[in-house]
């Protein structure tokens, strides 16, 4: 492993941003200033760019057997866009199948990525089976390297499913285990009814795939799970928020001083509901949940990322192909699988979209992306930051390099990106997984199988994170 100096480049932290250069000797962030020591070490010319912490997606689904098929990316193909993306460390989830336990979901997910990752990796856990020996079991999870857990409020009529006396259980539980619960918080039950008016009455196109999940369903589910967490005394994380009206659960929550850390994700910010109005079936595409709202809800949104209200930007990464996978919806919205990619582009969209008009600062955009995500997560001290002790995740952003996205030049592995013809200005220009040259250039360069898994732990799962 090289010993490095990023030399002449701009520190950009959740904190600050200065000049100074970073040595790195056997990958792991030695020094931070403007004077580090040559000692032999290779000397990388960084000027006119930024270096930031690698980011972190801590909401990827690679693998995953979802809707009756399995999304389109697999660890390998699904790390390759993470990286070209600048995302160092993906965490992702593991689901429980019925009947067995969540060490075996662990070992499952395990399998799918070893060999495969191009980054570092950490697993949280989905309950979709809450026996009494799941119950048993939660306190085990951080021995195992899982410290935080998802529940499913939503997708009624299957297994991922959960009503709320589990779920209140399974905040109780999880607070004395030390393990975060992460909601995806919409009302299930209200979701299946409008489903099954819909396709009474032959509205079968996609979009009806939002107009049965209005926003309301989602900010009932979020107030509703933020209130169990209050009563249980559990702090709670809430992904994928998509709206005003959930967001401000978020907000009074935080007004009654209760530990919330709200995520929202690219998409929502940048696309709406309209995308799923796209004729000839294409609206199919932007199939996700929940779904995309008005765009009216995007200002909103960014402010909230702007004064703290939501921490964390995660790309929910669940590729499907069009061809074949997305089209098994055609006549029944419902059967179209839910989610589309965004690993690659997160960063990129936050920077074009929220830091290059004034929307987020360039701190915002580090914290929000890596050492939020990393405090959140408990991947903290060890990655998330530029600093001494650290892991050398390393990104090198190019503030100016332009590109237009097209389903040609990304690096996953399903047949559309639904952001084609989006342009972009500021992407990676080098980024570094522990020290180690990942991608240059536009190429990914470490190698299937390079990527680590990483044990995670929360001292203190309400700790506070930037806001
Ligand atoms: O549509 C989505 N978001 N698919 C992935 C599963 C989930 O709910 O996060
Ligand atoms: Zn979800
Ligand atoms: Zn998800």
């Amino acid at each position: 492993m090289p010993d490095l100096n990023l030399r002449g480049g701009t520190v950009v932290t959740a904190d600050g941003t200065f000049d100074a250069d970073v040595a790195i000797r056997d990958g792991r962030i030695a020094a931070v200033g403007t004077t580090v020591p040559d000692d032999g070490a290779e000397a990388v010319d960084v000027r006119g760019l930024l270096v930031m912490p690698g980011f972190i997606d801590a909401h990827t689904h690679m693998d995953m057997p979802f809707g009756g098929t399995i999304t389109a990316d697999d660890w390998d193909s699904g790390t390759a866009a993470a990286v070209a993306g600048g995302t160092t460390t993906i965490v992702d989830f593991a689901l429980q199948d019925e009947g067995r336990s969540l060490g075996d979901a662990i070992d499952i997910w395990q399998g799918k990525a070893f060999g495969k990752t191009h980054i570092d990796y950490g697993l949280h856990v989905a309950i979709c089976d809450l026996t009494d020996a799941v119950k048993a079991e939660i306190p085990s999870l951080p021995e195992r390297g899982v410290c935080t857990v998802k529940v499913f409020m939503a997708y009624k009529g299957t297994s991922l499913f959960m009503p709320d006396e589990d779920l209140f259980e399974i905040l109780q539980i999880s607070r004395d285990a030390g393990v975060l619960v992460m909601v995806h918080a919409e009302n299930g039950d209200v979701i299946a009814k409008l489903q099954q008016q819909a396709l009474a009455r032959g509205d079968v196109d996609p979009i009806w795939h939002a107009r049965t999940r209005p926003e309301g369903v989602e900010a009932e589910a979020t107030a509703r799970a933020i209130r169990l967490a209050e009563i249980a005394g559990a702090p709670l994380a809430v992904v994928h928020v998509t709206c005003a009206d959930a967001a401000d659960q978020i907000r009074r929550a935080h007004a009654r001083g209760v530990t919330v850390h709200g995520e929202t994700c690219p998409q929502y910010l940048v696309l709406s509901e309209d995308d799923l109005a796209r004729p000839d079936f294409d609206g199919a595409k932007y199939v996700c949940s929940p779904p995309l709202r008005d765009a009216s809800n995007q200002e909103p949104l960014w402010r909230r990322l702007h004064n703290g209200d939501l921490v964390l930007v995660g790309s929910d990464h669940c590729a499907f192909d069009f061809a074949g996978q997305k089209e098994m919806g055609r006549g029944d919205f419902t059967k179209i699988p839910n989610g589309m990619p965004g690993v690659e582009e997160r960063a990129a969209l936050l920077w074009t979209n929220g830091v290059r008009t004034g929307r987020i600062s360039p701190e915002r955009f580090v914290a929000v992306l890596s050492t939020n995500q990393a405090h959140v997560h408990g991947l903290a001290p060890r990655k998330g930051l530029i600093a001494p002790g650290a892991e050398a995740d390393i990104v090198v952003w190019d503030p100016d390099q332009a590109s237009t996205i097209t389903h040609a030049n990304r690096h996953g592995g399903n047949d559309y990106s639904p952001y084609e013809g989006h342009r972009l200005v500021g992407g990676p220009e080098r980024v570094y997984v522990r020290g180690v040259l990942a991608f240059h250039d536009g190429e990914v360069v470490a190698p299937p199988g390079s990527g680590r898994f990483v044990p995670r732990a929360l001292a203190s799962p309400g700790r506070a994170v930037a806001a």
